[in-house]
């Protein structure tokens, strides 16, 4: 089965056609345009701005990703995401299904995400690692999601029976970096530049200076399984304005040492170990609890390199399959949106309208 999946929920517009393969998903071809740089100068995406971007690359990213194929059907990401960036690709995966006398199939948003770890490529067979065997998650699994507006342990008895086991009170994951590198001054979107300045630091630097730059790992010593952000980016607001941080001057200063920019490296450093320590620890509660054979994470933060190299590395520990997407299948795709259709079909009637507050479950 061959399916051209839409994906359109925010300020990516992305078409993909996959097919099935394996007990998981091939990707034929998948096109992603970001309208991001047009956000970048108010610092957050404007809605009215990211719509308008939809209308104008819906139709050369579907083409490019068609090309001359022919599909059995289309699948378009309904919610949750803005309203505006929604209609455009529910509207579009309407009119084609009805031209093409084809199946129409709606897909949550947050569980595409979460399937994107059923796409199978070569490269997925890592060297030197357990899993090398394995190219699908085997289920139960453990699924950690994390991306800009949501944040969830749920657990995956099946492809389609999920339950959500625990998640954030308050901020997103993705929220809560993207805050915190406002809080530093860094560009938008956030959680990329803040990976790239924690990468910046050496473990000894950060070690060195990690009494100082102190951030809490909110709720880590709680023995549920929920989760909280808000604290962390508190603490960094506090953090930057101390006169602690302000007038910190390194132990070994050289000529060429650009002391503003270290400083903000190291806080953004320990600002992920935070997210990350509390991130690791919850799922390996989770998998403490529910015996899963996988856990599979998912959503724009799965970019993060510590958290993957961790989080890899943690749970590897404890015999369980670990997967992650790579790279450019963590971020909003909609390669993943198509093995979503394919791996738990939902078929539509042309009545589907989005819906932008669904939950991953
Ligand atoms: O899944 P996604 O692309 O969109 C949503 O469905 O929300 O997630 C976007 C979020 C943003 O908050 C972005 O800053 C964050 O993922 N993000 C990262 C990284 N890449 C993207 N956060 C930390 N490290 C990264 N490398
Ligand atoms: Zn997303």
């Amino acid at each position: 089965m061959k399916v051209l999946a839409i994906e359109s929920t925010c300020d990516e517009t992305a078409a993909a056609v996959v097919e099935s393969l394996a007990g998981g998903v091939r990707v034929v071809k998948s096109v992603v345009a970001s309208s991001v740089e047009m956000h970048e100068k108010y610092g957050g995406i404007v809605p009215e701005v990211a719509a308008r971007e939809q209308i104008k690359s819906i139709l050369p990213v579907i083409f490019e990703a068609l090309g001359g194929e022919e599909v059995d059907g289309v699948a378009v990401s309904y919610g949750p995401g803005l309203m505006g960036s929604l209609l455009v690709g529910v509207e579009t995966a309407k009119v084609l299904a009805w031209a093409w006398r084809k199946p129409l199939w709606r897909v949550n948003h947050m569980a595409a995400h979460v399937l994107a770890n059923w796409i199978i490529e070569k490269t997925q067979k890592l060297k030197n690692s357990k899993t090398q065997k394995i190219e699908v998650p085997e289920l139960p699994a453990v699924g950690l999601v994390v991306s800009g507006g949501h944040t969830d342990l749920i657990l995956l008895e099946s492809l389609t029976n999920w339950t959500w086991i625990g998640g954030t009170r308050d901020d997103a994951a993705g929220e809560a970096f993207d805050k915190a590198a406002r809080l530093l001054e860094l560009p938008y979107p956030g959680g990329p530049e803040m990976d790239k300045a924690a990468s910046q630091v050496t473990d000894e630097a950060w070690k060195a200076n990690k009494n100082l730059f102190k951030l809490p790992r909110p709720m880590i010593h709680d023995p549920g399984l929920d989760l909280s952000f808000s604290g962390i980016k508190a603490a960094v607001a506090r953090m930057v304005e101390s006169k602690e941080f302000r007038e910190w001057i390194p132990d070994q200063v050289g000529d060429d040492t650009n002391v503003d920019e270290l400083r903000k490296n190291i806080l953004a450093r320990e600002f992920s170990e935070a997210v990350t320590e509390v991130l690791v620890k919850k799922t390996l509660m989770a998998v403490k609890q529910y015996f899963p054979r996988s856990v599979v994470v998912a959503g724009g933060v799965a970019a993060n390199k510590g958290l993957r190299e961790t989080l890899r590395g943690e749970v590897e520990k404890t015999g369980v399959g670990f997967f992650v997407p790579e790279l450019k299948y963590c971020g909003d795709n909609a390669a993943m949106v198509g093995a979503a259709a394919i791996l738990r079909p939902v078929e539509s009637g042309l009545d589907l309208r989005p819906e932008p507050s669904l939950g991953v479950v």
